[in-house]
This record gives C-alpha cells, structure tokens and sequence, in this order.
C-alpha cells in the first residue's frame, strides 16, 4: 500500500528574538510569570520585511535541501496559516511563485493552531488518492501582526516562524512497520468557537482584528480533548505510550503538554518541549519542534513519532508516523 514518508525538513525563524524581560517595558508583567505559567522564555517576532510567505518560503527551501530535492520535484503545497499575507489569494500560491514553481497546486489551510496536523493529514490523503506524489506541508504563522499589544493575558504567549516538511509517496506493508504516516484522527466543535478567536475578518467587520482568548478556558478543555485524539490513533495502529519513541506536542503552553504526558503515560525524556525558545508559533508549531529534535539527532530514520495540535474553533488532532 503507498504510505506518505517523510523526505525532508526545514525551518525558518525571523531575525529577532523577545525576551520575556522585554514585555516589561510593553505591559505590566513579569518574566517570572511568563515563564512559571507556561514555559516561554523567549520568542521570535517578524520584522516588516518578514511575512507569513516570506517565512514558509525559506523554511519550504530548507526542507527541499534536505530532501535533496527542488521545486520541480513538487507536486502540491499545502499550507497551515490562520495569518495568511492577504484575505486572497492563498499564501501557498505567493509561496508556490516565490519558489518558482509554475505546475501543481497549492491551497492554504485554517485550522489554526491545529493546522499542521490538518494539514499533513491532508497531504497524505492526497498522496493515498495518486494525485500527487510529492508534497511540501509547510506551516507558518505571523501571530505578532493580529496581537492586541496592550493585553498581556495574550500578547505574551505567542510567536513568529515557519516549519515545512516533504512528504512522498513510498510503498508499505500496510503494516506498523511501515516508515510514513500510519494514523490520524481530526476532531472540531464550533460550539468552543468564542473561547479563542480574532474579532475581526473580511465577512463582519472588514477589519483584520486581534487575537482574543479565554485562557482559563482553553485550559479546562486542552488536556481531555488532545488525550482523546491520541487514544483514537492508539486504537487505529494498536500502539501505546512505551511504543512511542518521541512526543512533538502543539506548543503552546508546558503545563498543558506535561499534563497531556502524564495522563498518556508518555516518559518526559520522550517529549519534545520547544515552548521556552518559540513561543506558541500555532500552525509552526509541531514542524518548528520537529525540526529542532531532528537536527539535534534525537529523531532518527525509523523511529515512531506522535504529533498532537489543538487551537482555536476549537480543532484538534493527532498524527502518528514512523520518520
Ligand atoms: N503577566 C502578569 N499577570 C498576568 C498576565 C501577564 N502576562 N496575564 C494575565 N495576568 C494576570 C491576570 O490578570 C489575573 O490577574 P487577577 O487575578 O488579578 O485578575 C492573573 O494573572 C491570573 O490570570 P489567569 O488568566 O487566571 O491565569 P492562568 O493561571 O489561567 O494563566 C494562561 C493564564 C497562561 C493564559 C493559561 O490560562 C493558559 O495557558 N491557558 C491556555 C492558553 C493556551 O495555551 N492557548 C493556546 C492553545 S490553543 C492555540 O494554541 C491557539
């Protein structure tokens, strides 16, 4: 059976980095808050010259790089944005040109902080269908340009940046075994959809808007529904939490992503945790992480990596796929 493998991994940062220290000077806040309450030390933050397209290009070059592979070898961009360069076109197609890349298509999609794991599910079953063969995922997020600054409640918890990975058709066992994608589960409820939002769009008040968020809320709901989505790819592949070899959690918050661990029996040296460099990047997220423990040499050819993401509507969902 073909199964979806992954080719490569790349990433991209913007320049500049805030440190928790420096929202002194912007809200009333402390970096001793920031960091006990949800792990962030720092985060990286676009400058004018950087966008949502700019930064999924070069972490899209990165990942081809890596692949050994170019443009041409693509067949689709998917895209995982809430922070697109315009209301339309899509940014995937600014990407596709700024690649260079005139065959194909490409689509963006909004699952916001769960994009990614939208996304990759997407491409796989593009790549199951046949009808494309090779495919760049990319999430990027600017989150810095819908920030309501004078809120320290949100403005705090997130960052910029792009992560991207190639997926490619190979030929499976359609056994556990297999390298590639081997389950999924995808959830939303829209009846969550005031809890984390942006009170502006091109349908109501033809204004971008600014993030808003029910902390505590989200909270309450993050660690039921991301164990719930991994329980369901658990049953789908029938592994369990000692099978796992790495965890590359959302990154939004380490007291949410330790206490998804620990009620999955997942073992802490197993978790990547990028949260303190990052900030919570939304659809960049788990891409940014796995870029990190890949090129630290702890995610190796073979191993089996489970991918969870939850955010705002809400969405939510889980990936499990051998490197
Ligand atoms: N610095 C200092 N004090 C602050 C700050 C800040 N940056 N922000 C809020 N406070 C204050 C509040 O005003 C409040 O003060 P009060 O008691 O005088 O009213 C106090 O701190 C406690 O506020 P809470 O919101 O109750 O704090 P909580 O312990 O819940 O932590 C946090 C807030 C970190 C946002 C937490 O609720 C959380 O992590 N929620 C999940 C958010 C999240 O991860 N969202 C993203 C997931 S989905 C996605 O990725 C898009």
């Amino acid at each position: 059976m073909i199964r979806s493998i992954v080719r490569g991994i790349g990433s991209a940062l913007p320049r500049r980095i805030m440190k928790n220290s420096d929202f002194e000077s912007v809200v009333e806040t402390s970096d001793e808050w920031i960091a006990q309450r949800t792990g962030i030390r720092q985060r990286h933050i676009a400058a004018d010259d950087e966008t949502t397209a700019s930064l999924g290009e070069a972490a899209a070059r990165a990942a081809l790089d890596n692949a050994g592979l170019t443009p041409a070898d693509i067949d689709l961009i998917v895209l995982a944005t809430s922070t697109p360069n315009n209301t339309f076109p899509a940014t995937a197609v600014e990407i596709q040109n700024r690649l260079g890349m005139h065959h194909g298509f490409a689509f963006d999609m909004q699952a916001v902080c769960s994009g990614f794991v939208y996304a990759i599910t997407t491409a796989d079953l593009y790549i199951r269908g046949g009808m494309a063969r090779r495919v760049l995922v990319i999430g990027s997020e600017t989150f810095s340009r819908i920030l309501d600054w004078s809120d320290r409640s949100t403005c705090v918890l997130f960052g910029d940046g792009a992560g991207a990975l190639v997926l490619e058709a190979d030929e499976g066992q359609g056994a556990i075994a297999d390298r590639g994608i081997l389950a999924a589960s995808l959830r939303s409820d829209g009846a969550h959809k005031d809890k984390l939002y942006v009170d502006g769009g091109p349908s109501t008040t033809g204004q971008v808007g600014h993030l808003r968020m029910e902390g505590r809320e989200v909270f309450k709901h993050a660690v039921g529904m991301i164990t719930d989505v991994i329980e369901a790819v658990f049953a789908q592949s029938g592994v369990g939490a000692d099978d796992i070899d790495w965890f590359v959690p959302h990154q939004a918050n380490k007291r949410i992503i330790d206490a998804s661990a620990r009620k999955l029996g997942i073992a802490e040296e197993k978790t990547v945790v990028t949260v303190n460099l990052h900030g919570n990047t939304s659809a960049a997220s788990v891409p940014l992480a796995l870029s990190v423990a890949v090129a630290d040499g702890r995610i190796k050819k073979g191993d089996l990596v489970l991918l969870e993401a939850m955010g705002g509507g809400f969405t939510w969902g889980a990936v499990l796929l051998r490197w």
